[in-house]
């Protein structure tokens, strides 16, 4: 049975999902090709991702090609009431309703689990870390799973390190069709847009200090400087630090940059990037706001604890009255702005993440039962072939290697 929380609210989310479905070419061609071929026939498939219109036309794309699908969120904050309505509309069993507790949002994920999936699509990795621990008996059928995102990504990583994987993940974010755009170009434009939508101010002539200058970081960071941002970069990484100096940001320490920014966001996955030594230093009205995927880069506690008041400002937006009395804004919670603030990618991005996931698990239904626990890069041909879907439908061509050419470039000693 479904977890939403408005049934009424259907409509609206149907009218979303048929808009993004038309700005998403290649995951219209794939549900088509489903369609005709059913290669998920028998799978139950069990997703995690923030449940927003795209995500909606994954699963339809999923249901499409003949697979049992239960979908809830991957986090408490980003999903839609009117999608997750719109879809158990449709007859899907959906279990997530915006601004879940913490017990309620692990409860729809394992009321979703409870549906013993063969294959997971998981989306920062609280499935995962959910099937090795107390939903460990629904794993009994798991053939494997896919990541969406860096979070993800590392914690598999040091679950796998550690020896302590279970299952084969495909690590759909490594995949260049997923994070050159979709992290890149999807996170910097959807954070800027949703900066810029909660709080109505401008973003020219502002100081936007960008933690983290890895895919993320880069996106936010050029669409802040297309906008006329002064745009300043923290990092820890040096070969990062110089690449963002080379592009011609400036690069200094957060305890540096604390004093002179107006805007911060944090895109790190990291933790504690923003505490209390840099509160202190913080100028009367900054925005703080975060889009990596847990809401622990910008310490809350730490801004709890500096303030005199704790007060509402307008949605989405809490104010943090320090005791000497300047404001200190934190936009969405400290989760991730993008997502929890507003609408996340566009549409056009997700086209090409979810073709992959889209493949990734037709490759694990017809191929997983022989994959031994471990982590799996999406196959180069897919990310071509994606990439290729995704030309065509922009009416884009691009040349081709003669076959001179071809013995040239991959056998020239
Ligand atoms: P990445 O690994 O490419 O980049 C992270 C960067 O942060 C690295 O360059 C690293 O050196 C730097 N970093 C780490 N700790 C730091 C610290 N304390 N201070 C300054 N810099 C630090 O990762 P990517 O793909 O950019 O993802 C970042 C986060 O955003 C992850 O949590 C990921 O899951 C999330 N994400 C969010 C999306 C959204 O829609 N909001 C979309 C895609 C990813």
């Amino acid at each position: 049975m479904s977890r939403i929380s408005d049934i009424s609210l259907a409509p609206s989310g149907l009218d979303k999902i048929r808009w993004v479905e038309s700005y998403m070419p290649v995951l219209s061609s794939i549900k088509r090709a489903f369609e005709a071929e059913k290669p998920l026939k028998g799978a139950v498939i069990c997703t995690s991702v923030h449940l927003e219109a795209k995500t909606a036309c994954l699963v339809l794309t999923l249901a499409a090609g003949g697979a049992e699908v239960y979908a809830t969120g991957c986090n408490p904050l980003s999903t839609q009431d009117d999608i997750a309505a719109a879809l158990c509309s449709l007859g899907f069993e959906i279990n997530a309703v915006r601004r879940a507790t913490p017990k309620e949002y692990t409860s729809d994920l394992s009321n979703t689990l409870s549906h013993m999936p063969h294959l997971i699509l998981d989306d920062g990795g609280d499935f995962t870390e959910l099937l090795h621990g107390e939903c460990s008996s629904f794993a009994k059928r798991l053939i494997g799973g896919t990541e969406e995102t860096t979070t993800g990504v590392n914690r598999l990583r040091a679950r796998h390190a550690s020896g302590l994987l279970r299952f084969p993940m495909v690590l759909v974010n490594d995949a260049m069709c997923k994070h050159l755009f979709d992290n890149r170009y999807g996170t910097g434009q959807s954070t800027l847009n949703a900066i810029m939508q909660l709080t109505n101010l401008t973003i020219a002539s502002r100081t936007v200090v960008v933690a983290g200058y890895g895919w993320c970081g880069r996106g936010v960071s050029m669409r802040a400087r297309g906008m006329g941002a002064r745009v300043i970069i923290t990092e820890i990484d040096p070969v990062k630090a110089i690449e963002a100096v080379m592009d011609g940001f400036e690069v200094m320490t957060m305890d540096e940059a604390a004093g002179i920014g107006d805007i911060f966001i944090t895109v790190t996955g990291c933790k504690d990037v923003i505490t209390s030594r840099h509160m202190e230093k913080m100028r009367d009205g900054v925005l703080l706001a975060n889009s990596g995927h847990f809401d622990v880069e910008i310490s809350k506690p730490d801004l709890e604890a500096l303030s005199s008041e704790v007060f509402y400002r307008k949605p989405s937006i809490t104010g943090y009255r320090m005791k000497d009395g300047r404001v200190l804004n934190l936009l969405a919670e400290g989760r991730l702005v993008n997502l929890a603030g507003g609408n996340g990618h566009p549409a056009e991005i997700m086209d090409m993440s979810f073709a992959l996931q889209a493949h990734a698990l037709k490759y694990l239904w017809q191929h997983g039962g022989d994959l031994p626990a471990g982590l799996y890069p999406v196959p180069d041909e897919t990310d071509r072939f994606v990439a290729m879907l995704k030309l065509d439908s922009s009416g884009i061509r691009i040349d081709s290697l003669t076959p001179e050419q071809h013995d040239y470039y991959y056998s020239h000693m």
